[in-house]
This record gives C-alpha cells, structure tokens and sequence, in this order.
C-alpha cells in the first residue's frame, strides 16, 4: 500500500539525525504517556505502544507454577501486555518485611515470552472491599480502622479517612515501586493499576467518627477553587448540584452540594481520591510508572444509586473529584462487560475527553468485536480481556489459543498497530459495532460517509446462516489517504460508500486489495472482486470468500 508504507518510511528518515542522538536516551526513558494530536500515547522504551492486553484472573498471579503453562500461550494469542495482580498479604505478609519472588517471577517469565506486564494493586481494596490487606492489618481494627454504616456496624473495608491505613498501604507500594526500579531496568513494567475499583458498597458513605466528623467540616479549599474556576467544563451533575445549592466558595459538603446520596458520593470521591492519589505518589517517587485507577462502572439508573455500586469510585459524575484529588493517577478506567460497550464508552466519557481512553477489563468474547470500536472510535491506548488464562484452559480440546477470536482480532489489530498508532488524535479512524438492535452505523470519515451494516439476513450466502453466532460485528476504519481505506475487524458486516464533498455524486470501488501488515509494512495479498466484493458493490469484513481477520486496502473513485 503506497500512500501508507511512503508514509511510514518518510516519518522514518526525517527523524533520522534526531534518532541517532536520543536512541540511547529512548532506551533509558521510562514508560511515560505523550499527545498525539488529540490522543495520549504510552511510550515504551522511545516508541508509541499499543496496549494489546489480557488480564488474568484474580488468583492467577499467586502462583508462578501455575502460569507456567499459560504464558507462551498468552504470546500466542498475540496478546503484547499481561495484566496480573500483586497481592499486599503476599507481598508484605508481616509488617515491613517484603516478599517480592512471584513479582520477580512474573517479570522474568514475561521477558522470556515477549510480553510486557501491567501490576494491579491489590491493596487496600479490589472491588469495594478490603479481602486482600495482609492478616496484620485485617486483625488490628483499632490501628487499621473501617468503614462503618448506617447502623455503626463495621465493613470489611478499610476506611479512607485513616492516615494510619494509607501509609501503611503507601509503604507497601512504595516498596513495590523501588523493587520494580532496581529489577526493571528492561522496562517489562509498563504501567501500574492503583488499587482496584475502590468505593463504599452497600451505604452512599462511610460513617464512622472521623468520616461524620469529615462530612460536618469544610469541603477543602483546593475542590472548591477548581469548581469555581472550571464551572464552564464541569460534569452536569456537579454543576447542577453546586449551583442548585447557590454556587458557594465554601461551607460543609451538605451547604455546598445539598442532601442527597450523590453528595455522599462527592465527598466520598473526594476521600478515595486523596488516598489513593497519595498511595500512587509515594510510588512514583520511587519510580514514576504512568499509573491508573479502574471503575466498576454503573450507569445512573433509579433504584441504582451510590452504595448499590462503590460510592466514591471514579464513575464519570465524580471525574473532576478524582481529577483535583489524585493528580498522581494519569487515567480512570472504566471496567466495561455490558454488550453495548460503545454506549457505556460514550457516557464514561461524555465530559472527560482529555481522560485517556484504556480499558482495563472487559467481556473477554464481546472484546474480539468491540476492540476494533474501542480503537477506531476513541483512540484508545488500550484495552485488556478479563480472565484470559482461563479463556485458554476453557478452550475446547484441540483449540489452539491462536484460533480463539479474541487471538484473532488481536493479531489484526497488531499488524495495524504502526498505522493506528500514527493515525490515532488526527481524526482519520473510526470504529462501528453493529449487531441485530443495531443494525446499520454512518461514519463520515475523509471525502465519504460509510455505511456499516449488520447482513445478517437478506443477503446471498454461501455460508449456512444458521451456524453463524449471533454476535455483533466490529469494525476499524482508517482513512489513510484521499479516497483510500484502510479496513479490518470482525464478523460478516459490510461497509458501502456515499461521496460527501462536492463533485461526482455517486462513489465506485477502484480496488480492493487484501493483505498484511509486517512490521508496518504492506504486503498485499489476493486482489478482491467478484462475489467477494458482491461485484464491487461493498467490503466484506468476513464472510462469502472473506476470511475473519482479512485486512483490505480500498481504493474509491467517483462517477455522475
Ligand atoms: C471486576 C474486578 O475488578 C475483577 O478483578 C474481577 O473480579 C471481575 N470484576 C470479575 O467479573
């Protein structure tokens, strides 16, 4: 493909006094985010990286024995990332005493298989709750002290408002943090996850002494200021809740944002912040990994309100919160397993588009098609598969972990990779999922709007229908020059095209062609047509002659 490998080659060679002289630099940099045009951009080891990850399951990483077996076969599934948890109990099982050989196990059994790894903080709370402190700190309740609820009982979840509970938690991960430093010097680690959709279940906030005596004090002058100051570009919600409550520039939560269970959440928000922004500064003093945290994400719903999800996670409505609170986490996440993902991308980020887009957990089937949404639509630096270990001994017998569809929708989107990468933040990419509810997406990208649409039914096959899974399709578009596309993904969708410029109104195919990617390069393969292109009519992504994970290189003229 001309246009796009000149491309490449041409960025490659004007860099090229530049790159002699910070090769060396680049090789020592630490994993760090970068724009991109609009995007942000982690840069591994000098160069952009596409997180293209899987996540384990919760207890996998407490055993190096049982991974052994599952980490080629993560590589093979061309997963590039591993994300994998470090417990608190088993990192620091007696007070100041560090236990780091599944961290250094991780790291070396990583390397050996091509992959790098992102560390989750199971630390003072995975879901909500505090399962994971070690024994020392779950048996002194008056040193390590909880949340309490409405009735005075306590949770098994450490309460925000203790100094004595973040430093410890802060101790731990700083250790962490200068082990990964000394270790790491080949930059394996490239990002941490700060804890674990953290928040107050069941009760809107915590309600002990020193959270009751908190929520009567002054709301800090520090959320105040950037409320009053960033009142133009605040989540309607707290907009609303400020100004309905008279748009003060001080006074208690309750006199700034009114009663309501949603104030419970701000000031919640504002406590889980604080903590875990401080557990994430310490580590980063020791060494500053771009750091996350992740959001069991809960639409607004009646009979749903904070506390039937954690209050004080950083859902959207609380984003700003998190953002004053905690600068030393450079993005929120949102947890998505719904099946209309593209719904719940829009709404996490409906006023936060300067929040990175990494998903960090998601449906580990619904991934192979919304990926492609995830990266054509929303730029995202990445996107991560829950429980992919076990995706793999869930296989049937026989299934090569590269024949799983998340593989193969990973290995499509690893030869793109290059080209995403250039194009992400320049507006040049799109993604569309259609499915049965919702058939057909128009995309107005370059000279054309394009038309995906879901075939399930109505259209010539040679395929018997009725085999078909039901799942919807995904696909990346990529504009990549004037009339040319470059076009992948999942599932039987079509794309057509309708000129949107001035001139010649009808759009025609030129060509398709199908290909690979190596190493960023085209290689092309068959020239498409015929049946498989239905007589120049549209682009199969998969389907009658289509092969799933085909690439194709589209060409468009027009005629009168
Ligand atoms: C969300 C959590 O963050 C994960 O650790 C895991 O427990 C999944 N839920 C399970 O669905």
């Amino acid at each position: 493909m001309r246009s796009v490998s000149f491309l490449l080659a041409a960025l490659w060679l004007a860099a090229a006094p530049a790159r002699a002289q910070t090769t060396a630099d680049a090789a020592a940099a630490i994993p760090h985010l970068q724009k991109h045009g609009t995007a942000t951009q982690l840069i591994v080891d000098g160069k952009p990286f596409l997180i293209l990850a899987g996540e384990l399951r919760n207890s996998s990483g407490s055993s190096l024995e049982y991974l052994k077996p599952i980490w080629p076969k993560l590589e093979a599934m061309h997963i590039n990332t591993v994300l994998t948890a470090v417990y608190w109990e088993l990192l620091e099982p007696k007070e100041g005493q560090f236990d780091f050989t599944l961290v250094d196990g991780a790291i070396q059994a990583a390397r050996e298989n091509n992959l790098r790894l992102v560390f989750l903080w199971f630390g003072s709370w995975k879901n909500g709750v505090s399962s994971y402190p070690p024994a020392w700190v779950k048996t002194d309740q008056n040193r390590f002290p909880r949340v309490q609820d409405k009735d005075g009982k306590g949770l098994e979840t450490l309460s925000t408002l203790s100094t004595a509970n973040r430093d410890a938690d802060s101790r731990a991960f700083a250790a962490l943090m200068r082990h990964i430093k000394q270790v790491d010097t080949r930059h394996t680690v490239i990002m941490m996850q700060v804890e674990n959709e953290v928040g107050v279940l069941g009760d809107s906030r915590d309600r002990c002494e020193a959270a009751n005596k908190a929520f009567e004090g002054p709301v800090p002058k520090e959320l105040l200021d950037y409320i009053a100051s960033h009142r133009d570009s605040l989540h309607p919600d707290l907009s609303k809740a400020w100004e309905a409550a008279g748009s003060k520039t001080s006074g208690t939560w309750e006199q700034v944002f009114g009663k309501a269970a949603y104030t419970d959440e701000i000031f919640m928000a504002w406590n889980y912040a604080s903590y875990v922004g401080r557990v994430a500064a310490a580590g980063k003093a020791e060494y500053p990994l771009p750091m996350y945290v992740n959001t069991w994400c809960s639409m607004p719903a009646p009979g749903r309100g904070p506390g039937t999800y954690p209050s004080g996670g950083p859902e959207p409505q609380v984003g700003n919160i998190w953002k004053v609170g905690a600068p030393a986490i450079d993005i929120r996440g949102p947890d998505l397993y719904s099946p209309n993902q593209p719904d719940w991308i829009k709404w996490y980020r409906a006023n936060d588009t300067d929040n990175p887009l990494f998903i960090p957990e998601t449906d580990s089937t619904r991934g192979a098609y919304h990926l492609f949404y995830a990266l054509g639509q929303h730029d995202a630096m990445g996107y991560a598969p829950f429980a992919v270990d076990e995706l793999i001994y869930e296989a049937n017998p026989g299934t090569k972990p590269a024949d799983l569809p998340l593989a193969k929708s990973y290995n499509t989107a690893a030869q793109l990779a290059p080209l995403i990468l250039e194009y992400q933040g320049k507006g040049k990419m799109a993604g569309a999922v259609v499915s049965a509810d919702d058939p057909q997406q128009k995309i107005q990208l370059g000279d054309y709007v394009l038309t995906v649409s879901y075939p399930r039914s109505g259209r010539p096959s040679t395929r018997p229908m009725a085999t078909e899974p039901p799942s919807p399709d995904g696909a990346i578009i990529i504009s990549v020059g004037p009339d040319e596309y470059i076009i992948a993904g999942s599932g039987p969708a079509t794309v057509t095209f309708s000129p949107n410029t001035p001139g010649a109104p009808i759009a025609g195919v030129l060509s398709i062609e199908e290909g690979s990617f190596v190493n960023g390069r085209w290689a092309p393969g068959r020239r498409l047509n015929g049946d498989e292109t239905s007589q120049g009519k549209f682009v199969r992504i998969d389907g009658d002659g289509i092969p799933n994970g085909s690439i194709q290189r589209v060409k468009l003229y027009r005629y009168r």
